[in-house]
């Protein structure tokens, strides 16, 4: 069993407004096929199949039609909203939403995911709801880090101990209040950060780890397109 269990809705924030510049090509990123379906279709599917119960996808401007088209199978209702200039602006926007439209109202469960990390397995998806409806503020799923780190000091370097490290992947899971409070916060201070999880962390709130998966790795790089298509193509990846 896949599902979370279904108490309150559950609300996706899902990004796809970035410029994928890294991967190349003339069309964003999340409308980039594995399969012959886009990324950000497989990344709606896969969160459904998680729990989630409606998502927001936040787009670049001028791309509203293509991602509409790109969505018009999927298996939960899609709100299509601009994108920022930063990942954060468009998480606000995707937060904005969520708060204007009456049937997300009573959402108290919202995941900001990657559309690009298109392949997270639903069980990642679920473990994240259940943590949030347990009690936790902010919820991120992470994988231990395999190579040797080095931090650059100076004009040397240094190792880490890769073994007190771990990546962060997405969905990463909020209380809807929590999310709009730090975003709400970081909107006034005007600091920059990566993920949501260090928003909730800036307002003091603990962020919960939970076990995320290699196979919800980011697609960025070409690099990354052909692994997607291959382990698609021989049905290792869903
Ligand atoms: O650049 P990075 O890979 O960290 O972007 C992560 C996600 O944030 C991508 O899915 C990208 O489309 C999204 N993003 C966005 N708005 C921006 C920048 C990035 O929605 N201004």
């Amino acid at each position: 069993m896949t599902h979370a269990t279904r108490e309150v809705p559950v609300v996706a924030i899902v990004v796809a407004a970035g410029s994928g510049s890294r991967l190349g090509g003339d069309v964003p990123k999340a409308l980039r096929e594995v399969g012959g379906v886009p990324l950000v279709a497989r990344s709606v599917t896969q969160l459904a199949a998680g729990g989630v119960d409606a998502a927001v996808v936040v787009v670049a401007d001028g791309t509203q039609g293509a991602f509409e088209a790109a969505l018009a199978d999927a298996p939960i209702p899609c709100g299509i909203v601009p994108g920022g200039a930063e990942r954060q602006h468009s998480v606000a926007n995707g937060i904005s939403l969520i708060t204007l439209h009456g049937s997300l109202e009573d959402a108290e469960v919202v995941l900001v995911h990657d559309a690009a990390r298109a392949f997270v397995p639903a069980e990642v998806v679920a473990r994240v709801i259940d943590a949030v409806r347990q009690g936790a503020d902010a919820v991120v799923p992470v994988v231990p880090v395999v190579d040797t780190i080095r931090e650059l000091v100076d004009e040397a370097s240094v190792v880490i101990d890769r073994s007190a490290l771990r990546a962060v992947q997405t969905p990463q899971g909020f209380k809807r209040a929590v999310l709009a409070e730090a975003h709400d916060a970081l909107a006034e201070s005007g600091q920059v950060v990566t993920d949501d999880a260090a928003a909730a962390e800036y307002l003091g709130h603990e962020v919960t780890l939970v076990e995320g998966s290699r196979e919800a790795f980011k697609v960025t790089e070409p690099f990354d397109l052909v692994i997607a298509e291959t382990l698609v193509a021989r049905g290792k990846l869903s």
